[in-house]
């Protein structure tokens, strides 16, 4: 099986590069002060913390996560930033969340469903509009790995380690391609999306490297030839400043009816 989640500091580097994204987000959500807010698989409270802001001292801000390491490491920023009073982090599972139905002015999930299999996607979005009150906006942030590309001299080789990312390493890598759909069929208003490139220069700090190739040799997708060609000629590539790799990062919005 391969690993499914990201650790406490691959979030925390990343949120840095995606600020942008992520504010959009928490724009797309309508977020007034006096709100109280949710956000599903919070990790390390990179975005509940940032959200304090928009829900002002008399809103709140929710986040669940399924990871004790994560919800330790929310707590410590919250605290940190000195907006524990008004952000809170829980440990749950958003298949079956310990909120009352309507509890939320709005919802967020970022990078949620690409981790979650594929046939969890459904009820855990069901989960979200319960939990959303009518007229709230729900808003899925989440990559589509299906668009990733790496400048890499064999490009049968480098379709077959993306190919590999987004089905095997991932466990429902498209899920950001996948929510203009879902949310259309399930009736929400409004719906919009947007659409971000991830660009990555650092081959050593991507999930490209070490992440991929480990999974790739474990599951015997490639030879060790052609991962030490990957290796070799990627790191190069990084030393020269011409390692070049994007994704697409996908928000979608939609308002509960
Ligand atoms: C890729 S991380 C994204 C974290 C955060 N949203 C961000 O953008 O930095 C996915 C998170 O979902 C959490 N997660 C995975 N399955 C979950 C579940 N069933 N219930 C709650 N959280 C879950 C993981 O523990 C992890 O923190």
């Amino acid at each position: 099986m391969a690993e499914a989640y990201v650790d406490v500091k691959y979030l925390q580097e990343t949120a840095a590069a995606l600020k942008q994204f992520k504010t959009r987000t928490y724009e797309l959500m309508r977020i007034q002060p006096g709100h109280v807010v949710l956000d599903m698989g919070c990790g390390p409270g990179v975005d509940t913390v940032p959200m304090a802001e928009y829900v002002g001292t008399t809103g709140r801000v929710l986040g669940v996560d399924s990871d004790q390491e994560m919800i330790k490491n929310a707590d410590e920023y919250a605290r940190k930033m000195q907006v524990s009073e008004r952000v809170e982090h829980r440990l749950a599972d958003v298949a079956a969340l310990p909120f009352e139905s309507g509890a939320f002015d709005a919802c967020r999930a970022e990078r949620l469903f690409q981790v979650l299999p594929a046939s969890a996607c459904q009820p855990v979005f069901a989960e979200m509009l319960r939990v959303t009150k009518s007229g709230g906006w729900i808003v899925v942030a989440d990559t589509d790995w299906a668009t990733a590309s790496i400048d890499f001299p064999d490009a049968a080789l480098e379709r077959k380690l993306i190919r590999f990312f987004g089905e095997h390493v991932r466990p429902n890598g498209y899920a950001g391609r996948q929510f203009l759909h879902i949310m259309t069929q399930r009736g929400l208003q409004d719906v919009e999306f947007q659409v971000f490139p991830n660009v990555q220069r650092q081959f050593t700090q991507s999930p490209f490297d070490e992440w991929l190739l480990r999974e790739a040799l474990t599951a015997q997708a490639i030879s060790h030839t052609d991962a030490d060609f990957w290796k070799t000629t990627l790191t190069e590539r990084e030393a020269a400043g011409e390692f070049y790799a994007t994704v697409n990062m996908v928000i979608v919005g939609g308002r509960q009816a």
